[in-house]
C-alpha cells in the first residue's frame, strides 16, 4: 500500500474525547520507549509525524493520524512507565483501558514487544488482558536492527512459544526495525487487506 498523505489530526487526553468518525483505526500500543512512534514514522515515510525520544514517556495522549484521508493509525502512552509516581500511571492505564475497550473504531490493535528481550510479566499481562476482552491484536516486534540477524527468528519463536503455554491461538505477528525499515511493507499490507473487507462488509 501507498501511503499518500499522513496528517496529525489531533492529540486527546482521554478516549471519549477522540475524534468522532467512523474511519477505521489502527493503533499502537505496549511499554514506554518499545518504539510506538518510531514506527508510526517509519510505516508512514515521515520522520517527524509522531514524536520520539530516547527518553521514555514521551507520548503521554490518545494522537490521531489520518492516513491516506481512509483511515487512522493512532499512537498511544506506553504502559508500565513506573518512573511516574502512582497517580499518573493509574490516570494513563485507565486511559489506555478506556480507549482498548470502549473505542469502537479500533480495528486492530498492534502491541509492539522489544524483540531483544525475555517475555515480561506486564507484556504478558497486557496480551492476557485484550485476550479477555477480545481486542483484536497482532503481535509486532521491535527494534530488529538490534539483534544479530541469527538471533531473530529464535528471539521470536521463543517469544511465541512461551505464548502458546496460555493462548490456544496465536495472534498474527511483525517482526520490524524503524532503522531499517524491516516488516514495513508486511504491516501495510496487512492494513490494507482489513481495510479492504471492511469496505467488502459496507457494500454488502
Ligand atoms: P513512549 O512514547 O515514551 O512510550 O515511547 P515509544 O514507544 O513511542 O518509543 P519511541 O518511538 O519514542 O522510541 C524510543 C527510542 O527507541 C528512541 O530513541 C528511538 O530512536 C529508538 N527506536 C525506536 N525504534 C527503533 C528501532 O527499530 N531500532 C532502533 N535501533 N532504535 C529504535
Ligand atoms: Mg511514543
Amino acid at each position: 500500500m501507498n501511503i499518500n498523505t499522513a496528517k496529525f489530526i489531533v492529540s486527546s487526553p482521554r478516549a471519549d474525547m477522540c475524534p468522532q468518525t467512523t474511519l477505521p483505526e489502527y493503533a499502537f500500543i505496549g511499554r514506554s520507549n518499545v518504539g510506538k512512534s518510531s514506527l508510526i514514522n517509519m510505516l508512514t515515510g515521515r520522520s517527524k509525524l509522531a514524536m520520539t525520544s530516547s527518553t521514555p514517556g514521551k507520548t503521554m495522549l490518545i494522537n490521531h493520524f489520518l492516513i491516506n484521508e481512509q483511515w487512522y493509525l493512532v499512537d498511544l502512552p506506553g504502559y508500565g512507565f513506573a518512573l511516574r509516581g502512582k497517580r499518573e500511571m493509574d490516570k494513563l492505564r485507565n486511559l489506555i483501558d478506556h480507549y482498548v475497550l470502549d473505542r469502537q473504531q479500533l480495528t486492530c490493535l498492534f502491541v509492539l514487544i522489544d524483540i531483544r528481550h525475555e517475555p515480561q510479566q506486564k507484556d504478558l499481562d497486557f496480551l492476557n488482558f485484550c485476550g479477555e476482552n477480545a481486542v483484536p491484536i497482532a503481535l509486532v516486534f521491535t527494534k530488529a536492527d538490534k539483534l544479530p540477524l541469527m538471533k531473530r527468528k529464535p528471539a521470536v519463536t521463543a517469544y511465541l512459544d512461551h505464548l502458546k503455554e496460555a493462548w490456544e491461538e496465536l495472534p498474527p505477528h511483525f517482526v520490524t526495525s524503524s532503522e531499517t525499515r524491516q516488516g514495513r511493507e508486511e504491516l501495510l499490507d496487512y492494513i490494507e487487506e482489513i481495510n479492504r473487507s471492511l469496505s467488502g462488509q459496507q457494500k454488502a
